[in-house]
């Protein structure tokens, strides 16, 4: 039986996930071990508002398990050392240098994990992939483990994380099903159990870590191919007078298709979809499967046309100038109900409309301003000092409005919604242009108060 979990990385998984865990399991001590030591101290700040990541229902589980039998620290050699079962939650990135650049996962952060627990561990230890990785991964894991290790056992599990931002919490507390790859089925029971004190035995599944690591790439590719293709579906909608709204909802009654992952918008974001098919595009290539790897390929070029073709909506509706023009940003986050911007289809649509000397002005509810910089920064498409000169970030929604030319929507907080729209247009200049990315606004409503109403897919 499980006694001391660690789990190495506390972020957007790590962190909600070993909370659920902690919450569920009071017989079990968890430690949540990171190097971010800022991020540490956050997640141990007693204000449960200063908590590093936003995600409603999180401060409700830290409070009940955090002290109790949750920790966050940075000690993580105890950690590993104490554990029976190390969770390795750490981020894999796409690779930015060398072979795979651009499409591969970058996997120097598991290595430098399983080389930690290896030079650490002298009892036996349950090693659980919760990461997003490459198929195979966990040969390579155990081959450095047993190579680098002390002489202990260590068995590999596969465990990915099917939570999504902003819904975290309740995907934690009901699941579609939890996954577990493995090869000793003493390791996959100990996991099982775990999972057994909240999810119905019938949602976990146990595979062989192969399909395990697989079907998270699978996933997530199957996934995003559906916003792809209903995104597709909105720029033939445009051409030809029909609404994408009232295409997915009768192509969605079918049970077969089903109607969830449907909705057309700016394009999808997030630190999970591009960077999985990216992946899934690398493996099929390194297979020999060029077919295979254009087809998944298609589904991030067409991502990245829906941005562009969003931003150059926006130009060409604006009499083919934007210089100098205030274009009103609600939104950075990459959907709502969350902090995270990381592959937000905002920083592309800035970007996009920078290069023609827009000034546009930001609000989002979560996002902070230092972050929103360093994602433009990271594009490297001009200097910082021009990214400040050009783009501003404003802490509430009617300094950003004030005398703006046009409103772009660019995530679905609920918020935007509620504003006063009529009085919205009163402090705009006119003609008063809203673009919707997330057609989250009603089109008959800001028609009657005089805005210029342009909405993906209509
Ligand atoms: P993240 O960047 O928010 O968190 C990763 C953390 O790991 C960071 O805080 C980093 O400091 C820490 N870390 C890295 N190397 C470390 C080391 N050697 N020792 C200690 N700490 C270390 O990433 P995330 O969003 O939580 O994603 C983690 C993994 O889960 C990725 O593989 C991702 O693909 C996968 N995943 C993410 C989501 C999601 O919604 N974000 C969902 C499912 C799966
Ligand atoms: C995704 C997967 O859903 C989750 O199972 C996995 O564990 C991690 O990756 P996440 O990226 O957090 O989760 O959010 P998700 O709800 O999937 O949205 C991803 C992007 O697609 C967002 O930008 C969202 O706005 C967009 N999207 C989603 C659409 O544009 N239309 C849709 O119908 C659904």
């Amino acid at each position: 039986m499980i006694k001391k979990i660690a789990c190495i990385g506390a972020g957007y998984v790590g962190g909600p996930t070993m909370s659920v865990i902690a919450q569920k399991n009071p017989h079990i001590q968890v430690t949540v071990v990171d190097m971010n030591q800022a991020r540490i101290a956050a997640w141990n700040d007693p204000d449960l508002a200063n908590l590093p990541i936003y995600e409603p229902g999180l401060t409700d589980v830290v409070a009940e398990a955090r002290g109790r039998n949750l920790f966050f620290s940075t000690e993580v050699d105890q950690a590993i050392h104490e554990a029976d079962m190390i969770f390795i939650s750490v981020n894999t990135p796409t690779k930015t240098y060398g072979k795979g650049k651009g499409q591969a996962a970058d996997l120097k952060y598991i290595e430098l994990c399983a080389r930690q627990i290896a030079a650490v561990a002298s009892t036996d230890k349950i090693v659980v992939e919760k990461s997003t990785l490459p198929v195979r991964t966990a040969q390579a894991l155990k081959s450095i483990l047993d190579n680098t290790g002390s002489g202990v056992n260590f068995h590999i599990l596969s465990n990915p994380e099917f939570l999504a931002e902003g819904t975290a919490i309740s995907d934690l507390h009901h699941p579609d099903r939890v996954l577990i790859g493995g090869e000793d089925d003493r390791a996959i029971q100990a996991l099982v159990d775990i999972y057994a004190s909240w999810v119905p035995e019938d949602r976990i599944l146990t595979t062989n870590l192969w399909s395990s690591e697989l079907s998270k790439l699978v996933a997530n590719a199957f996934l995003a191919q559906r916003v792809s293709s209903i995104n597709s579906i909105s720029e033939l909608c445009e051409a030809t007078g029909a609404n994408v709204d009232e295409v997915a909802r009768a192509v969605g009654k079918d049970s077969r298709i089903g109607s969830k992952f449907l909705k057309a918008s700016v394009g999808f974001g997030g630190s999970c979809f591009q960077k999985d098919i990216l992946n899934l595009v690398y493996i099929a290539r390194s297979y020999n499967l060029h077919e295979v790897a254009d087809y998944w390929e298609q589904v991030i070029l067409l991502n990245d046309h829906q941005k562009t073709r969003f931003a150059e909506r926006i130009i060409r509706t604006m009499y083919n100038t934007v210089n100098g023009k205030h274009i009103a940003f609600l939104g950075w986050a990459f959907k709502k109900d969350t902090n995270d911007s990381r592959e937000s289809a905002a920083i592309y649509v800035a970007d996009h409309l920078l290069e023609e000397e827009a000034q546009i002005v930001v609000y989002d509810p979560k996002v902070p301003a230092e972050q929103i910089y360093r994602d433009l920064d990271a594009l490297g498409t001009r200097s910082p000092e021009d990214n400040r000169r050009l783009l501003q970030v404003v802490e509430s929604p009617s300094l950003a409005l004030q005398d703006a030319h046009a409103v772009a929507v660019l995530t679905e907080w609920d918020e935007f919604r509620t504003y006063d729209w009529a009085l919205v247009k009163q402090q705009m200049k006119r003609p008063a242009f809203v673009f919707d990315g997330r057609k989250l606004l009603n089109r008959k409503d800001l028609e009657v108060l005089g805005f210029q109403y342009y909405a993906i897919g209509e």
